[in-house]
Formats: C-alpha cells, structure tokens, sequence
C-alpha cells in the first residue's frame, strides 16, 4: 500500500512587503533582517481574506495540479473534490476561535461533499503532522482513496507590528497536497511516497511560542477594553535553540533508522522560519546547505503554510523529480517537532 502525493498547490497574497518598507514605519533595516534571519519579503492578505480562502484556493491549485498532470480520470477541480474522503488542515490562524474548524469552511467552499473534514493544532509542524495523520486515516479504511492536506495562515493578523523582534518573522499564505492511497501487489512499486514519519513534542517549551488570550485559562472578559490585537508572544533565543536541536535530531535520526546517505538523499524541505537555523543545523550533521530547499526570502515564515508551498514550488518548477528522496523536517509552538521522508 502505498501512499502517494499527486497534486500540489499555493496561494500567495498578491501583496507583497519588502524588509525596507517595514523599515520605513519601524526601527529596523533590510541588511538586519537578512543577515539575522534570511528573510527579504512576505505576503499580507487584503483585509476580509480568511486562513479558509487562502486555504481552498491552495487546495483547488491541488486537485487541479492532479488533473493536468493525468493522475486522475476526474477532468474538474469540482468533480475531483467530490472523491476526496478526507481533509485534514492545520493553521495557527483558524477562522473563528475554537469552531468552526477551518477545513469545514474549506469543505464547503471545495464541494468537497463525502469529505471528513478536522484542523489539527500544532502550529508550524502542523503540515508535517497533517500528512501523516491523513495518511494513517486512509491507511486505516479500505473506503477511504483521498485526502487533502492543507496549511493555511493569516499570521499578519496576529502579529505585533509594532514589536521588530517578531514581526519581521512572519507572512500570509496557503499550500496543500492531494494524496492518493493506492493498493499494490508490486512490491518495488511499495518503496514509493511518505515511507516514513518522526513525530515528537515538548510541551515543557509550552510558553515560547504563544498566543496568550482567548482560550479558557486566559478568556475574554465581559466589558474588557482591548487595547492591543491579541499578537503571537515568542522567546526568540529558546526557540531558535530548540529548533537547532530538533532539526538536527531528527534529520539525524530519519537517515540512520532509514540507511539513507548523503547522496541518495536530493533535498530537506525544511520549514522556513529562518535560514540561520537551518545553517546551524546542516553544519552539525555536515550536510552541505545546498540540500536544503530555502524560499524564506520571498514569504518570509508561513507557519504550517511554508512546506507545501515549497513543495509546490518544486513540484512546478520541475525540480523534483519521480524517485527523488526528500525529508520534510519542521518546529513549532507547543513546542512540537517531525519529519516525513518521501519517495516522489
Ligand atoms: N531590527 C533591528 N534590531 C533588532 C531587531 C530588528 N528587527 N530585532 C531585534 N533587534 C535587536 C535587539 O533589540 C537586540 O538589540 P540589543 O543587543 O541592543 O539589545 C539585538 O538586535 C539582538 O537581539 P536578539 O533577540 O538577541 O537577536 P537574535 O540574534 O537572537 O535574533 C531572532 C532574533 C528572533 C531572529 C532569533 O532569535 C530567531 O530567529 N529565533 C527563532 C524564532 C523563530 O523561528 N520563531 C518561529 C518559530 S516557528
């Protein structure tokens, strides 16, 4: 049984912020930014657009990406999403506040009618989280053929514009996988998709990332006056630390428990919140960077959004190529951490 990624999709906001505009209203500069972090611009959504309309439009490019490439005998998005089973989506940025969950708003905008639909919460990790959950579903029934995994984010309506060690971070943006399960009795055809993935959390580091108000130890009072938007908190240096570590582990981990060398391995598809941490980790696993896939230039961190959107980049460009081994490998608040190795 195998479980292959057969469409990819993004969307991006068109609106594009440069390091030098943000330097323009706050007390910072382009040459900061890049050098601390390797981030030149992100995407804002307009006013009024949603993790859900950021997230369906990804997840359209998907099914779309699937029917031009022939992998499907469906010939619209429409009639496509009509077979998907399941949607799985993760963003830090649902929608409402507790429910409705994000992907039933995606559901219903996709048509997607036979589809179970569940958001997960394990903010940046949560598309690495996604796959694998999806997939163990499919896995899990006989009935079930096809899934949606999204990740979705509006992250500039909780961030701190006025706060310069944490706002430069962050940006808007969707990606999403349509993965098919396909029953094989071949077994070479077995060595192909997510072959394996590295789960883990650390909820000691509960506190470093963290959106403090609205849920139920730190509710909303009736008649409180709110003085500033309710803005991601981070202890910057904590995080960046247990990045390195988790990264480094768990790459470490995935090709010695794999028997994967250097060479068979064509790409890590790391998340993107920052490129010095990826250059700490590459050097203590001496994996040269140049495996390392980095777009954080162009959108900045997306949160769970940032893998898919690199998958999707690479899937179009054609610089992915059928048979290349890649691991995902990502960190997030809770703090959570994983990896997937993938066969394309
Ligand atoms: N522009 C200019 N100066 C800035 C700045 C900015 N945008 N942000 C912070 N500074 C200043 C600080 O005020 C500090 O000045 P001081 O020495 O006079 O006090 C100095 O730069 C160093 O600050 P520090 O916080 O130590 O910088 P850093 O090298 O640790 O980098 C982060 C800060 C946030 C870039 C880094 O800690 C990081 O990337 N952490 C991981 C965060 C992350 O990835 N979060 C998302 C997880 S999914």
């Amino acid at each position: 049984m195998t479980i292959e990624i057969i469409g990819t999709g993004r969307s991006i906001p068109p609106r594009r912020v440069s390091n030098q505009e943000l330097a323009d209203r706050i007390d910072t500069s382009d040459e900061w930014i890049r050098s601390h972090t390797g981030i030149g611009n992100r995407h804002i959504a307009e006013e009024g657009v949603a993790a859900s309309d950021l997230g369906a439009d990804a997840a359209r490019e998907a099914l779309l990406c699937a029917i031009d490439r022939g992998l499907v005998t469906e010939k619209t998005p429409e009639e496509l999403a009509l077979t998907v089973d399941l949607i799985v989506l993760s963003s830090a940025t649902q929608d409402f506040f507790s429910h409705p969950a994000t992907s039933c708003i995606v559901q219903h905008l996709l048509g997607a009618k036979n589809a179970a639909a569940m958001d997960i919460t394990v903010a940046c990790s949560g598309f690495i989280y996604g796959l694998e959950t999806a997939a163990a579903m499919l896995k899990a029934d006989f009935r079930r053929k096809r899934a949606l995994v999204i990740g979705t984010e509006v992250l500039s309506r909780i961030t701190n514009w006025d706060d310069r060690s944490n706002c430069i971070l962050f940006g808007d943006g969707a990606g999403a996988v349509l993965i098919e399960k396909n029953d094989t009795s071949n077994q070479n055809a077995g060595q192909t998709g997510l072959l394996r993935t590295i789960l883990g959390s650390d909820g000691s580091g509960w506190e470093y990332l963290i959106l403090r108000r609205g849920g139920s130890r730190n509710p909303w009072k009736k008649g409180e006056v709110v003085e500033e938007v309710p803005a991601i908190a981070m202890n910057g240096q904590a995080v960046y630390n247990f990045a390195v570590g988790v990264i480094t582990e768990t790459l470490a981990r995935i090709m010695k428990e794999e028997n994967i060398a250097l060479e068979d391995l064509a790409l890590v598809i790391p998340h993107q919140a920052n490129a010095r941490i990826i250059q700490a980790a590459a050097k203590r696993l001496k994996i040269p960077e140049e495996k390392f896939y980095l777009n954080m230039e162009e959108y900045a961190n997306t949160s769970s959004a940032s893998i898919p959107i690199a998958l999707d980049e690479l899937n179009r460009s054609g610089k992915l190529k059928k048979g290349d081994l890649i691991i995902t490998v990502g960190f997030g608040g809770g703090l959570t951490y994983g990896g997937n190795l993938i066969r394309w």
